[in-house]
């Protein structure tokens, strides 16, 4: 059975036709997995989720992550939600912890690329909306892939990247102290695939504001390579910008897709709730590489 839904763009991004009742009761989980993998990110409209709400369905669609993930600045667990809806927000009132980190989001990333099983997929439904600005927008790494010549696609399936949070926070924040420059550093840094081949047999590029330089190459071929991919990636036509309304949920597969926070007004208070869903398989390396290194 297929569920109701309408393209938003030709390559990423469907509206779900579904309502709350729908949702929650997990009946059209399987099409609603299938479909997110297929179109990257699914947004649904009028749906005013409260978190219990949102956990549920989540729990429909995957392996829900409750509890903290990340080491705080100060050696503390970071909030990644006790209950398994981690509250994303500048005002200081919401997550402290989590606040910090924020600036990272507004560059294309992948969540969770210091992990050797990045999340599967992420749910996020607005609380407070941003008075300008705050559209998030979602570009498509499979079809980014797909798209390239044949003899480009050998050659990147040979590559490794090694993500860091120093390589996904320095550029936001040029003007950090020596001691923060310190502490990002000293977060895990993890090699991935530049392109992973899914269970599914589909390929898609590991890029991300994390992939801070390909494994044994010149640091200088590095930079314009991932810079290259990059810009290629997140043309107009692999990429859906969503424009927030309040009652949104919006779910993107982190596996196949990266994201991105538009610029908002500086002490926003933007607040998102969200759910992580873990991941189900490590970033797996395409058959070429083990041939190329033999
Ligand atoms: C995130 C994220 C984007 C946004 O929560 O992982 O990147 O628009 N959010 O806030
Ligand atoms: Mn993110």
């Amino acid at each position: 059975m297929t569920i109701p839904s309408v393209d938003l763009t030709p390559r990423i991004g469907s509206e779900l036709k579904l309502d709350k009742a729908a949702l929650l009761s997990g009946e059209h989980a399987d099409d609603i997995r299938a479909l997110l993998v297929a179109r990257g990110a699914l947004v649904a409209r009028g749906l005013f989720l409260s978190d219990e709400e949102l956990r549920t369905v989540a729990r429909t669609l995957g392996d829900l992550r409750i509890g903290a993930s990340k080491r705080g600045t100060d050696g503390k667990t970071l909030n990644e939600g006790e209950e398994g809806v981690l509250k994303v927000s500048l005002d200081p009132k919401v997550n402290p912890d989590y606040a910090r980190f924020l600036p990272g989001n507004h560059l294309w990333h992948m969540d969770g690329t210091y992990e050797e099983i990045p999340p599967f997929a992420t749910l996020f439904t607005p609380y407070r909306l941003s008075e300008q600005g705050g559209d998030t927008m979602f570009a498509s790494t499979y079809a980014a892939f797909e798209d390239l010549p044949a003899d480009e696609q050998a050659r990147l399936e040979t590559l490794r990247v090694v993500h860091s949070m120093q390589a996904a926070l320095f550029p936001v924040m040029r003007d950090c102290t020596p001691e923060e420059f310190a502490v990002w550093y000293s977060y895990p840094q993890r090699s991935h695939p530049l392109v992973w081949q899914h269970k599914s047999g589909r390929k898609s590029l590991v890029l991300s504001t994390s992939a801070a330089y390909v494994e044994g190459m010149h640091p200088a071929e590095s930079h314009d390579l991932l810079e290259r991919l990059m810009i290629h990636a997140t043309q107009d036509k692999y990429v859906y910008r969503h424009k927030w309304q309040l009652g949104d949920l919006a779910m993107w597969d982190n596996t196949g897709a990266m994201h991105r926070a538009m610029p908002f007004e500086a002490n926003s208070k933007r607040e998102f709730h969200r759910c992580t869903l873990n991941g189900e398989e490590p970033v797996t390396a395409p058959e070429r590489m083990a041939e190329a290194a033999a």
